[in-house]
């Protein structure tokens, strides 16, 4: 078969853009094959563009033998351009699951533009192919209807936020991907330089001290839709390369860029998921959020929060929660109300495994069942005491009760996530709810047990909180941060801060977390040197574009809103990146690396 061109074939329409109202009209279409049926003399072809899909039919009583046998040869996936009429379906015949269900198209051309191979994988709606070799096949994955929904109203998202920034103000300006290192946050990506050997640029983590410079140099609203570089360990919301929306603003405080922000989430979500969010959003403290549900994106959309029991219980004769408590640490339980039927001994002791992902040693519980309270540590408490955790409980017949007793990080994280697993075991979690915060004062540093030293929490441009400013001098760990977060059901949005506009407050600044004036100007010079020049107040946010689109698409992996994503090994199996380079490009860079070829294969997320 010879290969067809498009010469003197013009596309009239999109498959799905075909509709009643075109019936008897000529249409010219174009897309893949998506099926198939040949009922002897009769073929009739779902035809598939970017909008849909419709039915076309070749019948061998209107069309040449040749066209006949081209569509006797047509398989899935051939790319084809069909001239044909539109017909109304026979009654029995219409399809009501899709827009071009009323109607087909009776062909008098056909085309056949290029063929395919039999796929390692059909194109169809819900896939259970291995994601593995969905990525490898990224082209072909991406021709499903739902990877093609998500990829659209991505590009939807990123629109309504390009015009509902700039309708207040703001304009895009990009800044750039060869950067200078600036450790402090997650590991950088690195670029060696040819021109000056030995040295290397940095991919950037987020454009955040280009768009101070920016306000330093007067451009007061400032967005960009950036891509950020993190060498992290990935995980199911995280990526090596992900997208910021990033924005920065002059002479505001935190309450503006909260305000104007909940604008922006109000808008998207009603004009991509047509629902009404609720605003002004809750907003917790972080000590709120860590004391009520052990976490700073606590997922709302239900209870279970957290009770100290630390008072009650540290002169116990229990040494697991004593212990605990004279360490420094403390301990606190949650209560899965009315859950206690629902979990079996067997039940519990999977949580019990469950909590040692976060640390914890063990996982004491009581349930109350049946007008019994059945426990194993009960017997080392006083009836007193076990009486006031009881009541500090709100306990009742039917309760399931779970403690952590740790340093208060673990216990915090262990039940944190604990009351997470109890909600997604018992089907807690509506995707169709969206239960947005704001999570304010977040600690300016915090220490760092390996190094001995305070660092940033955010980073070190993040502005004290003015009552807060004397605390650098006497007790830096208590310093609160002009810093807030958005969370939506228990991820992380997007944060931001104001910055540290003034030299002195930076100077300290630096002095809290060891870093001497030479190190400072070795590393953030030019912005300490932008600052002497007049720099207005200012503040920003950047939001996670692909989480927000996971969140509104209700995706269970970052990977399923991103067209070319890496895997866990930070691989991309399409294209086999990273991968080795030539020995001549490593040379002209005076690069000698000491991994052996063998040994830097990546196999490990091969099939
Ligand atoms: P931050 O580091 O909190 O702040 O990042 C902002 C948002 O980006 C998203 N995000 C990620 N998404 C996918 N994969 C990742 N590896 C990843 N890391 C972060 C999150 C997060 O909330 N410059 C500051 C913002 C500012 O202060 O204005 C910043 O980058 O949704
Ligand atoms: P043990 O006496 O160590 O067997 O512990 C008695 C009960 O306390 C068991 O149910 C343990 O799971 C639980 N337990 C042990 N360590 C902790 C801890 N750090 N926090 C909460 N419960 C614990």
């Amino acid at each position: 078969m010879k290969t067809e061109f498009m010469k003197g074939m013009t596309r009239t329409k999109m498959c799905s853009e075909v509709s009643i109202n075109d019936l008897d009209s000529e249409v010219t279409l174009m897309g893949w094959v998506d099926t198939r049926r040949d009922m002897g003399g009769i073929i009739f072809i779902d035809l598939r563009d970017r909008s849909g899909k419709i039915q076309v039919v070749i019948n061998s009583s209107n069309v040449s033998s040749d066209i006949m046998e081209k569509a006797e040869a047509l398989r899935n996936e051939y790319v084809i351009g069909i001239v044909g009429k539109v017909i109304k379906r026979a009654e029995e015949t219409i399809n009501p699951n899709i827009p071009t269900g009323e109607i087909e198209v009776m062909v008098s051309e056909l085309r056949i533009f290029s063929k395919s191979e039999v796929l390692p994988f059909q194109i169809e709606e819900q896939t259970n192919v291995n994601e593995y070799t969905r990525l490898k096949y990224r082209y072909l994955d991406l021709r499903r209807p739902d990877m093609k929904n998500n990829l659209i109203v991505r590009h939807r998202i990123a629109k309504i936020a390009r015009d509902y920034f700039d309708n207040n103000g703001f304009i895009e300006i990009e800044t750039p991907i060869l950067n200078k290192s600036t450790p402090e946050g997650a590991r950088d990506y690195l670029v060696p330089s040819r021109v000056i050997q030995g040295t290397f640029f940095a991919l950037p983590q987020s454009p955040q001290l280009f768009k101070q410079l920016l306000m330093v140099s007067g451009y007061d609203r400032y967005m960009q839709i950036a891509k950020c570089f993190r060498d992290e360990d990935l995980r199911a919301d995280r990526q090596p390369e992900f997208t910021q929306i990033d924005l920065e603003m002059s002479f505001v405080n935190e309450e503006d860029v909260m305000t104007l922000n909940e604008g922006f989430l109000k808008r998207v979500f009603k004009e991509v998921l047509n629902v009404d969010i609720q605003t002004p959003f809750k907003r917790l403290t972080y000590k709120e959020a860590m004391d009520r549900f052990g976490s700073d994106k606590p997922d709302m959309r239900f209870g279970i929060e957290l009770v100290d029991l630390t008072d009650i219980v540290k002169n116990c004769e229990f040494k697991v929660f004593s212990e605990a408590i004279k360490n420094g640490g403390s301990v606190r339980a949650i209560n899965a109300k009315g859950l206690a039927e629902k979990f079996s001994r067997r039940d519990i002791d999977s949580l019990g495994e469950f909590t040692k992902i976060y640390g914890a040693k063990g996982m004491a519980w009581i349930q109350m069942q049946g007008g019994e309270i059945k426990s194993a540590i009960t017997k080392f408490l006083k009836e007193e005491e076990v009486n006031n955790i009881l009541k500090a409980m709100n306990a009742q017949d039917g309760d399931l009760i779970l403690f952590a007793a740790d340093r208060n990080k673990v216990v915090y994280d262990v039940l944190g996530n604990l009351r997470l697993e109890i909600a997604r075991r018992m089907n807690m979690l509506d995707k169709n709810e969206y239960n947005f915060l704001w999570v304010t004062e977040f600690p300016l540093l915090e220490y760092n047990d390996d190094e001995k030293r305070y660092q940033a929490m955010h980073h070190p441009f993040t502005m004290p909180m003015d009552e807060d400013l004397e605390l650098l001098d006497t007790n830096p760990g208590a310093v609160r941060a002009k810093a807030y977060d958005v969370v939506l059901n228990g991820t992380e949005l997007g944060g931001g801060s104001m910055r540290i506009y003034n030299s002195q407050i930076q100077e300290k600044m630096f002095e809290v977390i060891g870093i001497d004036n030479e190190t400072a100007q070795e590393r953030f010079g030019f912005l300490l040197n932008a600052f002497k020049y007049g720099v207005p107040p200012h503040g920003g946010m950047a939001y996670g574009l692909d989480r927000l689109c996971m969140l509104m698409l209700g995706a269970d992996s970052i990977r399923d809103v991103i067209a070319f994503p890496k895997v866990q090994n930070s691989s991309c199996p399409l294209t086999d990146a990273p991968s080795l380079v030539d020995e001549k490009q490593l040379k002209e860079l005076n690069i000698k690396t000491l991994v052996k070829k063998e040994e830097s294969v990546n196999g490990e997320n091969k099939e």
